[in-house]
């Protein structure tokens, strides 16, 4: 972990999609590294995010932009320099997407298009993270599980996006980025059911359930038995941050696609987690609902990293239990002033488990 705080310490990085949920955590895991963090994003959903009330906008250099413009997002990547960049800023909701799969497709696709054109003549830059997701590949209901080398697909317009985004990033790395005259790292991380304190999108399992929670409202449970690698958002953060140092210093070797899940060999479903969270709040009920069957979502999703764990030496560090604890921790801290305080006392008690 030295060897991260010695690698970041200083560095100039950009996280687009810094005022969501992920890029939130991201920016304050890398500002405890010591880099020097410049977000770019629309503005907060609402009051209710993480980065409003971990007030973020104090401590990163606080943009406010869309990936879609390309102009405005050319003038702010060629002002600041950046060496990294994580790009996390998309539409990231299923349901959204059959509701918007024009925009969501404009922002995932464009958006990535787009970013890669200004750091095509960036020379600045020296690694390059793109987020997906873990629903890029064809959904061939494979029982053993997803590797990289999988076909990519995605029947729902948001999974399409961010397969779309894959062959964008191959395509522009094997064109623009490495053995073009110059090297530099690109690579696409995939990650899924990402759960953390501090989400409120919508129709995810865990923000629903706190909203419930918190409005004293009985849950209403959709899909009981779909099982998830589920993980925490700090071992995902992490992930990413020691990708970017590996591209940064061997971007041949690196530049490629890398999974992010959990490895543990016990899975968990839906029921599990609402379970173990009713122990925490004290709730007692929960109700089964089905309204949501004719969107299709696998019933188990699984997803191999081997490959981030023998390359990069990653892997998941808290166990579900501890994840869903952290978690609660945050949502149910009703004074909005102590968010910043828990937020980087767990990211602190998350680098003492790597050191
Ligand atoms: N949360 C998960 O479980 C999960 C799982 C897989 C992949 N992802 C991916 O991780 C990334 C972050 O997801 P999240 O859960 O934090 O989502 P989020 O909705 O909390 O945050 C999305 C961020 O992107 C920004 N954004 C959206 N459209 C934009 C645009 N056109 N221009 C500029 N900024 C824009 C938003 O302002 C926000 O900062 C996304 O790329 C998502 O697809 C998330």
């Amino acid at each position: 972990m030295n060897e991260l705080r010695d690698f970041y310490k200083g560095k100039k990085v950009i996280i687009t999609g810094h005022t969501g949920f992920k890029g939130a955590w991201l920016s304050l895991l890398l500002l405890e590294l010591g880099a020097k963090v410049i977000g770019y994003a629309l503005d907060p959903k609402s009051d209710k995010e993480l980065f409003v009330t971990a007030r973020l906008d104090q401590l990163v250099n606080d943009i406010r932009g869309d990936v879609r413009d390309l102009d405005y997002l050319e003038s702010k990547l060629v002002f600041h320099q950046p060496e990294i960049i994580f790009h996390l800023a998309a539409q990231p909701l299923v349901i959204e997407s059959y509701i918007k799969p024009r925009e969501t497709w404009e922002s995932n696709v464009m958006g990535t298009v787009n970013l890669l054109e200004v750091l095509k003549n960036l020379d600045s830059i020296k690694s390059i993270v793109i987020i997906t997701t873990d629903k890029v590949y064809k959904n061939t209901e494979n029982q053993l599980g997803y590797s990289e080398n999988d076909p990519l697909g995605g029947h729902d317009p948001y999974s399409s996006s961010k397969a779309a985004v894959e062959l964008a990033v191959e395509s522009w790395r094997d064109s623009f980025f490495i053995n073009n005259g110059r090297n530099v790292g690109i690579a696409t991380a995939r990650a899924g059911n990402v759960i953390g304190g501090g989400d409120w999108a919508e129709n995810r399992l865990i923000p629903d359930y706190f909203r419930a929670y918190l409005a004293n409202k009985v849950f209403e449970l959709r899909n009981p038995d779909s099982v998830r690698p589920w993980q925490h958002v700090l071992d995902v953060s992490y992930g990413y941050a020691l990708l970017a140092k590996k591209l940064y210093l061997e971007p041949v070797k690196f530049s490629e696609s890398y999974n992010f899940a959990n490895s543990s060999s016990v899975e968990y479903n839906t029921r599990f987690i609402i379970e173990y969270l009713n122990k925490k709040t004290n709730v007692l009920n929960y109700e089964v609902r089905s309204s949501y069957e004719n969107l299709k979502e696998t019933k188990t999703l699984r997803l191999l990293s081997e490959k981030a764990l023998n390359t990069l030496g990653w892997k998941n560090q808290l166990p579900i239990e501890d994840s869903l604890d952290l978690t609660f921790q945050l949502y149910n801290e009703s004074s909005l002033d102590s968010h910043r305080i828990i937020l980087i006392s767990q990211i602190r008690e998350y680098l003492g488990r790597i050191e």
